[in-house]
C-alpha cells in the first residue's frame, strides 16, 4: 500500500522521537512492501519562530492532504512568556480542531520488564491494560467565554458541549469496550457540574445498544485515586477533554514513563493524528537521550487504526517488547538490570528486532 504521511516534529525532544519513528516504519514498509512517503511541515514554537504562528496554513493544508499524520511534541521555555495566540500548544489545539480529531486514545500497558520502573507497588501495577477514550475538541479547553473580565478581578472558562459531541465520543468507548474485556467506565463529576449530568444520561441512553458492554458511572476525583491503587478495574474509561488530559498523565506512572506512552486522536472516518502523551521534554531536549518508544508506539496505532494494518502494527510492538526483553532501556527508564543505551541506539535495536 501507499501512504502519505505528514511529520510534524515539534519542539524540543520532538524531532528526536519523530526521526526514530520514521525510521521504524521504514523498515515496517521495508518488510511488507509498502510505500510511505513523508512531508515535513512546521508547528508549535518551531512554527512561531520561523513563520510567526504555531499553525501556518501550509502545515494544515498538507494534514487535511495525508493520510495520517504523526506528531512530536510542542512547547519549550523559549515561549512561555508568549501572549496566548503565539503560544505553541495553540498549533496543537488548533491543527486538532481542524481536522475534526474528537476521539484521543490513550491505551496503558504495564510491561512486565518496567514493573520495577514503576513509583507503585508491582503488585497494583501488574497485568494492568486500560484504554482512556478523551474527548477532544469540546468541553472545558474550547468552551466560550474563556477571558479575564474587566480590570481582571473577575476570570470565566466555559465547560460546553453539544449532546450530540457527547453522543459520539460516548459511543467510540462503547465500541472500544466491545472488542476488549467489555467493561466501560464513565467518567464525570455529576455531582456538581450540568454538563456530566447530561454525559450520564448520553451515556444510560446508548447503554442498550451494546448489551455485552458493562457499564459503571465514576466521578473523576474518585477515579483519579482508584486509577493508582486499583488500576486492574479499569477496562475503558471515557471522559470530558479536561478530565482526560489529567486522569491519563496520572496513568502514565504505571507504565514507569511518560516516555511509553502513545496515542491517537481520530475523526469519525478513522483518519488520525498521531503523537506520544509527553511533551518536549526541554531537559533532555537534543542531546540523544529521549526515549522514543511513546512515539513508536504512536505509529503503530497509526498503521492499527487508520490503514488497517494490524500484522504491521504487532511487528512493531513485539519489536518495543523485545528490546526491553533484552534489558535495553533509555534513563527515563528506571530499570534495575540491563543496559542504557541512547534514542538512536535503541531505535536500533527495535529495527533490527
Ligand atoms: P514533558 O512531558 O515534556 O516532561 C516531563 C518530564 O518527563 C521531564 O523530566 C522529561 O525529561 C521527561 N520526559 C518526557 N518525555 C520523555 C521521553 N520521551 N524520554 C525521556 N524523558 C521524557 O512535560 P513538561 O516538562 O511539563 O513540559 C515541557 C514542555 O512540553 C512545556 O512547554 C509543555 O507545555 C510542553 N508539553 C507539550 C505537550 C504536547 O506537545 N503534547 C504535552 C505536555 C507538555
Ligand atoms: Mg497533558
Amino acid at each position: 500500500m501507499k501512504k502519505n504521511i505528514v511529520l510534524l516534529p515539534g519542539d524540543g525532544i520532538g524531532e528526536e522521537v519523530t526521526a526514530s519513528a520514521q525510521r521504524v516504519l521504514d523498515a515496517v514498509a521495508h518488510q511488507f512492501n509498502h510505500t510511505f512517503t513523508y512531508q515535513t511541515e512546521a508547528i508549535g514554537g518551531a512554527a512561531i519562530d520561523e513563520f510567526g504562528t504555531p499553525l501556518p496554513e501550509a502545515t494544515e493544508k498538507a494534514c487535511h492532504a495525508s493520510d495520517a499524520v504523526l506528531l512530536g511534541a510542542v512547547g519549550g521555555p523559549k515561549w512561555d512568556e508568549n501572549p496566548s495566540h503565539l503560544r505553541p500548544e495553540k498549533g496543537l489545539l488548533g491543527i486538532r480542531k481542524s481536522l475534526g480529531l474528537f476521539a484521543n486514545l490513550r491505551p496503558v500497558q504495564g510491561f512486565a520488564e518496567l514493573l520495577h520502573a514503576s513509583p507503585l507497588k508491582h503488585e497494583v501495577v501488574n497485568d494492568s491494560d486500560l484504554l482512556i477514550v478523551r474527548e477532544l475538541t469540546g468541553g472545558l479547553y474550547f468552551g466560550t467565554p474563556s477571558e479575564r473580565r474587566d480590570d481582571g478581578a473577575s476570570v470565566v472558562d466555559t465547560l460546553a458541549y453539544e449532546r450530540s459531541e457527547i453522543e459520539r465520543i460516548v459511543r467510540k468507548g462503547f465500541e472500544a469496550a466491545s472488542v476488549r474485556r467489555k467493561h466501560l467506565t464513565s467518567v464525570d463529576k455529576a455531582n456538581v457540574l450540568e454538563s456530566s449530568k447530561v454525559w450520564r444520561e448520553v451515556v444510560n441512553e446508548i447503554a442498550p445498544e451494546y448489551p455485552d458492554v458493562t457499564v459503571e458511572h465514576m466521578l473523576v476525583d474518585a477515579a483519579a485515586m482508584k486509577l493508582i491503587t486499583a488500576p486492574t478495574d479499569f477496562d475503558v474509561i471515557v471522559t470530558e477533554n479536561m478530565f482526560g488530559d489529567i486522569l491519563s498523565d496520572e496513568a502514565s506512572v504505571l507504565t514507569g514513563s511518560l516516555g511509553m506512552l502513545p496515542s491517537a486522536s481520530l475523526r469519525e472516518d478513522g483518519f488520525g493524528l498521531y503523537e506520544p502523551v509527553h511533551g518536549s521534554a526541554p531537559d533532555i531536549a537534543g542531546q540523544g537521550l529521549a526515549n522514543p518508544f511513546a512515539t513508536i508506539l504512536s505509529a503503530a496505532m497509526m498503521l492499527r487504526y487508520s490503514f488497517a494494518m494490524q500484522k504491521e502494527a504487532e511487528t512493531i510492538e513485539k519489536a518495543v517488547d523485545s528490546v526491553l526483553k533484552q534489558g535495553y532501556h533509555t534513563g527515563d527508564l528506571n530499570v534495575k538490570n540491563g543496559q542504557k543505551v541512547g534514542t538512536k541506539e535503541i531505535t536500533d535495536y527495535v529495527i533490527e528486532m
